[in-house]
C-alpha cells in the first residue's frame, strides 16, 4: 500500500484553521489555498529526482543540481485551479492537464465533462484538489490518467475524509496521498466534517 502522508507542519495547522473558518473571505481563502499547497507540495516531493548541472557564479564554476524529469500538474476543476497555480509558482516548467469533473448533487458520483490527455505521459503526474470526500472524483481522475499511460501519480489534497482515503486505496493501492488534514467523517450529503464547506464556492465567491 502506498503512502498516506498527513502533514503536521505547524504552518499547515495554523493556515488550515484559518481556511476552515467560515468568516474567512474568498480573497484570503485563495491565498491560504496557495500557501498550504506550496508547503504540502514541498513535503510531497522530497524524493523528486535531480540531475547535475554546472553554472558559473561571478567567482567560480559551481557543480549544482536541477530537477530532472517532467511533471504534470493535474487540477480537478474547478476547486483544484488555485492549487495548480500554487505549484506552478514553484515549478514553472511543469505542464498542466486540466480535468473537468463535478459531483452529481444527488448521486454524488463524479461526472467527467472535460479532459485533454494526449501526447507523451509525464514521469510524475500530480493530481491537485482541495477536497477528497467520497474519493469518487480522485478515483475517476486516476482511471483517466492511468488509461493515458501515466505511471507515477500522486494526489495532493488539503482535507480528506477516511471514507475517501479507503476508496482511493481500494481502487489504486499504488498511489500516494499527501494531505494537509484527515478529518472525521462524511455527512449525509457526502460533505467532509468538520471540513470547510464547498471549496469551489469559497474560492470563487459563488
Ligand atoms: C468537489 C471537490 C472534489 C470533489 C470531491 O468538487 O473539489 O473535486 O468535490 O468529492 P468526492 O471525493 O466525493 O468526489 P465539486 O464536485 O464540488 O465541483 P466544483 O469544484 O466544480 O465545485
Ligand atoms: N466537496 C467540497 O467542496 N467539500 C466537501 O466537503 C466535499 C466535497
Amino acid at each position: 500500500m502506498a503512502t498516506v502522508f498527513v502533514s503536521r507542519h505547524p504552518l499547515v495547522l495554523h493556515k488550515l484553521t484559518q481556511l476552515r473558518d467560515q468568516t474567512t473571505p474568498p480573497w484570503h481563502f485563495r491565498r491560504l489555498v496557495r500557501d498550504l499547497t506550496q508547503i504540502l507540495f514541498v513535503e510531497a516531493t522530497t524524493d523528486l529526482p535531480t540531475e547535475p548541472v554546472t553554472v558559473h557564479t561571478p567567482l567560480a564554476e559551481f557543480a549544482g543540481r536541477r530537477v530532472a524529469g517532467d511533471l504534470a500538474i493535474v487540477p480537478i476543476l474547478r476547486a483544484g485551479l488555485g492549487m495548480s497555480e500554487a505549484v506552478l509558482e514553484l515549478v514553472p516548467e511543469a505542464s498542466v492537464r486540466h480535468l473537468g469533473l463535478y459531483r452529481d448533487e444527488t448521486t454524488h458520483q463524479p461526472v467527467t465533462y472535460y479532459h485533454k490527455l494526449h501526447g507523451k505521459p509525464p514521469e510524475l503526474a500530480l493530481i491537485v484538489d482541495p477536497m477528497l470526500a467520497t474519493g469518487g472524483s480522485a478515483v475517476e481522475a486516476l482511471n483517466l490518467l492511468k488509461t493515458w499511460g501515466a505511471k507515477t501519480i500522486r494526489v495532493l489534497a488539503l482535507i480528506a475524509a477516511p471514507e475517501g482515503v479507503a476508496t482511493v486505496q481500494r481502487h489504486h493501492p499504488d498511489v500516494g496521498l499527501y494531505l494537509a488534514a484527515l478529518d472525521s467523517h462524511l455527512n449525509d450529503n457526502c460533505y467532509i466534517v468538520p471540513g470547510l464547506g464547498d471549496a469551489g464556492d469559497r474560492q470563487f465567491a459563488t
